[in-house]
C-alpha cells in the first residue's frame, strides 16, 4: 500500500482538544532541552487548554492550519492578524505565529508544506508580507525559515516565564496571484 499522504486543512471547533494535545507535546519536545522545563510546563498549562484553543479557532482574525497523515494530526501552523513590530516594514504584514511538527516527522518536507499553506492562507487574507519571531536558541528553526525564504530583519522582546527574551524577527514576501497568468 502507498504511504498515506500529508494533508493540510483549516481547523474547526471540533479539532480543539486534539490540537491542544498536539500543541502541548510539540511545544514540550521543542523547548524541553533549550529552555527551563518548569517554565515550559507552566506555559503549556496556561496556553494549550481545549477551551482556549476553541476560542482561538473561533476567532476570525486567526487561522489554525492542521497537517495530518491519515487520521493522525502531526503538525499545525497558526496564521494571524496582529500588531507587527517596527522592524517589519514590508506591506500588509500577517504573522506566522506558530509552526510545529511532531519530531518523528521532521525532515520530510512537511514543515515546508505547512509554510506554503500558511502563505496561501495569508494571501487569502490579503496579506503581502509574512513575518515571524523565533527563539534565538532554536537554531534548527532559524535555518529552516532561512531555507524557506525568510530573512532576518530585526528582533523583538518576548516575555516567557518571567524573563524577557530578544527574539529574532524574520519576514518574506507573500507571492501574489499573477494577473498575467494564462487562463
Ligand atoms: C521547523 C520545522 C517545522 C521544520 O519542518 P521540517 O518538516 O523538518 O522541514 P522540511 O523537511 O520541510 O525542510 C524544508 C527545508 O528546510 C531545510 N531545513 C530543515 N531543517 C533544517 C535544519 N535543521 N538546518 C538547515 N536546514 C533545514 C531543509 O533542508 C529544506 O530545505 P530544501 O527544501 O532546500 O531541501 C520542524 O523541524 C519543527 O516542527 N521543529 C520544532 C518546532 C519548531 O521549532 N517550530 C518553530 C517555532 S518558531
Amino acid at each position: 500500500m502507498p504511504d498515506p499522504v500529508f494533508q493540510v486543512r483549516r481547523a474547526g471547533r471540533a479539532d480543539a482538544s486534539n490540537l491542544a494535545e498536539l500543541a502541548a507535546s510539540t511545544f514540550r519536545d521543542t523547548y524541553f532541552l533549550i529552555s527551563d522545563p518548569v517554565e515550559v510546563e507552566d506555559y503549556i498549562r496556561t496556553n494549550f487548554t481545549t477551551k482556549l484553543l476553541e476560542e482561538q479557532i473561533a476567532d476570525d482574525s486567526a487561522t489554525f492550519i492542521l497537517g495530518s497523515i491519515g487520521d493522525r494530526f502531526i503538525g499545525y501552523a497558526l496564521v494571524r492578524h496582529s500588531v507587527a513590530p517596527d522592524c517589519v516594514t514590508g506591506p500588509v504584514p500577517i504573522e506566522l505565529s506558530r509552526l510545529y511538527l511532531e519530531q518523528a516527522f521532521h525532515g520530510r518536507g512537511y514543515g515546508s508544506a505547512l509554510v506554503l499553506a500558511s502563505l496561501r492562507e495569508a494571501r487569502e487574507r490579503n496579506g503581502q508580507t509574512l513575518w515571524l519571531s523565533v527563539y534565538s536558541e532554536n537554531m534548527k528553526a532559524r535555518a529552516f525559515y532561512a531555507a524557506m525564504g525568510f530573512v532576518e530583519i530585526g528582533a523583538r522582546d518576548f516575555l516567557f516565564g518571567g524573563r524577557i527574551y530578544n527574539d529574532p524577527v524574520m519576514s518574506r514576501a507573500i507571492p501574489q496571484r499573477s494577473h498575467h497568468a494564462p487562463p
